[in-house]
């Protein structure tokens, strides 16, 4: 995969960060796209530390110019980008009626929109190339709802089904797209704002306890299962929800 590069957004944390180490072990150039800047350049640094190649990259992904920006910057250093993975994210929990449509919006736009802008900006360089790899990660959530998060869930969703027409719409070009699903990943922001709350540990314990492999989900398992899906091995492999959760959604 050495002429390889790959946009990871929300790169900057969790899943993202984990994402970025792993495909650079596969010789991958990553694109470390974050809204937080320094973050998103801390990972890069990280990255080309342990001998990969990497450039931080600042922009809301709910904001077009700044993605593309983003990508023009990480097409000058390393060429091309044929690989993205659409992980940037935001949660939420607000009971349904007390949800605003500003509320609804934002969480769309973050999670949801990004998807769009950011896989229509890379396409024209996957059709050049006769071959792409788009991996979205969405959330368990949208399999199995989850309350106090219809906004959260309904972008997620939106994600699993954009997947799998973006698997139609390009498959003939090569391009393949799948979207990885996680349920309970602990060590990350998000994890830390939401079920590792003090309050809520006990709760999650026992959803862990109930499930078939007991324990949290590690950023690294996300990370490795998106490394297949955007490796040659994987190029029979489109449309599919690869749900990495220990069995918790079946
Ligand atoms: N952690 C879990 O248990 C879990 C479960 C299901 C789904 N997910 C999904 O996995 C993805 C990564 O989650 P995580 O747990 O690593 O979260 P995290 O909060 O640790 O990391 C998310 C990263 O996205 C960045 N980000 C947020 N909004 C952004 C924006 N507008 N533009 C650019 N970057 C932005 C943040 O700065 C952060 O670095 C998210 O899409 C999340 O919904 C996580």
């Amino acid at each position: 995969m050495t002429n390889k590069v790959a946009l990871v957004t929300g790169a900057a944390a969790g899943i993202g960060r984990a994402i970025c180490h792993r495909l650079s072990r596969d010789g991958i150039a990553i694109g470390v796209l974050d809204i937080s800047g320094d973050g998103a350049q801390r990972v890069a640094d990280e990255v080309t530390a342990a001998g990969g190649k990497a450039v931080g990259l600042t922009a809301d992904v709910s904001n077009r110019a700044e993605v593309s920006a983003a990508l023009d910057t990480l097409r000058q250093a390393f060429g091309p980008v044929t690989i993205a993975v659409n992980n940037a994210g935001m949660t939420g929990f607000v009971p349904f009626m007390e949800l605003t449509e500003e509320l609804w919006d934002r969480m769309l736009a973050v999670n949801l929109r990004s998807a769009f802008t950011v896989t229509q900006l890379v396409l024209p360089d996957m059709l050049a190339a006769s071959w792409g790899r788009i991996v979205n990660i969405s959330s368990s959530s949208a399999q199995s709802g989850a309350v106090n998060m219809a906004h959260y869930s309904a972008s997620k969703g939106g994600m699993i089904a954009l997947t799998r027409t973006l698997a139609q719409e390009f498959g003939e070009h090569g391009i393949t797209a799948n979207t990885i699903p996680p349920r309970f990943v602990h060590n990350t922001e998000m994890s830390l704002a939401s079920f590792e709350r003090p309050e809520m540990k006990a709760k999650f314990q026992a959803m862990i306890d109930a499930g078939p492999i007991r324990r949290h989900g590690e950023p690294e398992d996300i990370a490795g299962a998106a490394a297949w899906l955007v490796s040659e091995e994987a190029g029979y492999v489109t449309g599919q929800v690869i749900g990495v959760n220990g069995g918790r959604y079946i």
